[in-house]
């Protein structure tokens, strides 16, 4: 597992895009089974689908409009069924190996075998509410040595302005490893990615130095461009 680390530290500092980085980890890591919760258009999932060799892709998503998601992502029925249709087109050369379930994390995870999967990226709702669910119930379908990514673990939560809710990603990511006693490492755009090794304990690997001392009243304060705005 050390040996994993210091690949991830090496692609980490050399990869160009988010995408170049996850088709290396995943690579270096053998990932043949994992899921994704939040898919969208299917960006994600053409990428890794087209770049690693996996063998079951489950693909989280309810590409339907959820009552109590205020994201801008959450669309309308009509749209929504348009970012469906491009997401299986997207990744449809991998349909063999696509595992569709249109729902939210919460529905789909009793459809899912405990510790069957080597990974599972983060990707849905979120907001406080959404990381929580998502970590909680899909930690316990990665095997020992799975790994547990995600996207959005932005410096101020106030990621989509306070129109919206907050994005919890950074730091709830943190506190869930620590309660696990397991390692997170920190990555380029936006990303972490928690280890599922209980024998490594809990540790924060900071392979981006602006998170190192960030605290919890700097991650929560309105950037200057939406205070401005409120007082017009
Ligand atoms: C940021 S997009 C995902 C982008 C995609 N991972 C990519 O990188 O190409 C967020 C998606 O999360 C989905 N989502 C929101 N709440 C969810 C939930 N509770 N469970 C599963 N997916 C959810 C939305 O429907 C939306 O399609």
């Amino acid at each position: 597992m050390l040996d994993l680390l210091m690949a991830i530290q090496k692609i980490a500092n050399t990869a160009k895009t988010r995408e170049a980085m996850w088709q290396a980890i995943l690579t270096e890591a053998e990932v043949a089974r994992m899921a994704e919760v939040g898919v969208y258009r299917g960006a994600f999932a053409e990428s890794v689908l087209g770049a690693c060799e996996i063998e079951a892709y489950t693909m989280i998503d309810p590409w339907q409009p959820l009552p109590n998601w205020h994201k801008p992502a959450n669309h309308d029925a009509p749209r929504f069924d348009e970012i469906f249709a491009e997401a299986m087109q997207r990744t449809d050369f991998a349909a063999d190996k696509r595992h569709v379930l249109r729902c939210t994390t919460k529905e789909a995870a009793s459809q899912i075998d405990a510790a069957s999967l080597d990974m599972v990226y983060i990707d849905g709702d979120h907001t406080l509410r959404g990381i929580t669910l998502d970590l909680t119930l899909m930690y316990g379908k990665l095997r020992a040595g799975g790994l547990l990514g995600g996207d959005d673990f932005t410096m101020s939560v106030w990621q989509h302005g306070p129109d919206f809710d907050p994005t919890f990603v950074c730091p709830y990511a943190i506190y869930f490893a620590e309660a696990m006693d397991v390692p997170i490492i920190i990555l380029p755009f936006l990303q972490f990615l928690i280890l599922k090794e209980p024998t490594l304990g809990f540790e924060v690997f900071h392979l981006v130095d602006e998170y190192k001392n960030l605290r919890l009243n700097e991650l929560m304060q309105m950037p200057a461009r939406f205070k401005e705005r409120n007082n017009d």
